[in-house]
């Protein structure tokens, strides 16, 4: 088959194409208001982008309404967010802090999860989640959309400090991602959680692009 995403023809009956890009990883974006209250909301739309410095982004679409969501207002205002990663363990609280709620209301309190101070930025961390990224705010990329909420705002920031839960180091140093069970999103009302690992290495002689792959610094 073949539709135009302008006439959305695709026919099926349920839009296919957040099912076309699998799986999403989800940040788990916390944040603080000027006014110092935290925020915390979920962010499929979220990548790494780059490894030395590692810098992330996020994308937040508009509130249903057509504002500005307060993750993005309060990165910007701020100059700092935080990722964490979701697990399956957290899947609920990562679903209720989804909620479209005020900036006066603290989506920790909502989802159930305790707060952990961060090292390098003020919004706090979330304590059961067992990954977390220190950013400080870079830029906002805004793509233009279609109303209410198509129009989003790509934050994109810089990872100054990382800490990872240390029962979840393997005896190898690499990490148990089998036993932290990242969630990802599929289509629809889909997720899927990381359940098998396999290794492949590029073939050929130059270690430097094996090495960009690993995400290795250089180390001088
Ligand atoms: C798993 C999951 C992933 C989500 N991904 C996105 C996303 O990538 N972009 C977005 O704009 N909203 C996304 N949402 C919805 C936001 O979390 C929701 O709008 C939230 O209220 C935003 O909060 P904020 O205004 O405090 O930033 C997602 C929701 C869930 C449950």
């Amino acid at each position: 088959m073949f539709y135009e995403t302008e006439k959305n023809d695709h026919g099926l009956p349920h839009d296919p194409f957040k099912s076309c890009v699998v799986p999403r990883p989800i940040g788990w974006i916390s944040t603080i208001g000027a006014d110092g209250v935290p925020n915390l909301a979920p962010y499929s739309q979220f990548q790494n982008l780059t490894f030395d410095p590692p810098y992330v982004m996020f994308s937040a679409n508009q509130t249903t309404d057509g504002r500005r969501k307060d993750s993005v207002i309060n990165a910007e205002q701020i100059g700092q967010f935080v990722y964490n990663m979701a697990t399956y363990e957290l899947r609920e609280a990562v679903n209720k802090s989804a909620q479209e709620v005020g900036p006066d209301v603290d989506e920790f309190e909502i989802a159930g999860v305790t707060k952990a101070p961060s090292k390098l930025v003020k919004p706090p961390r979330v304590l059961e989640s067992p990954i977390h990224f220190e950013c400080v705010y870079h830029q906002t990329l805004r793509l233009p959309g279609k109303d209410p909420m198509g129009t989003v705002d790509i934050v994109i920031g810089r990872v100054v400090g990382i800490h990872i839960k240390d029962a979840l180091i393997l005896p190898n140093g690499k990490l148990d991602i089998l036993g932290i069970r990242p969630i990802a999103r599929l289509g629809y009302y889909d997720y899927t959680s990381i359940e098998s690992i396999f290794e492949m290495i590029i073939p050929g002689p130059n270690e430097d692009l094996r090495s960009g792959m690993e995400g290795a610094k250089k180390r001088t």
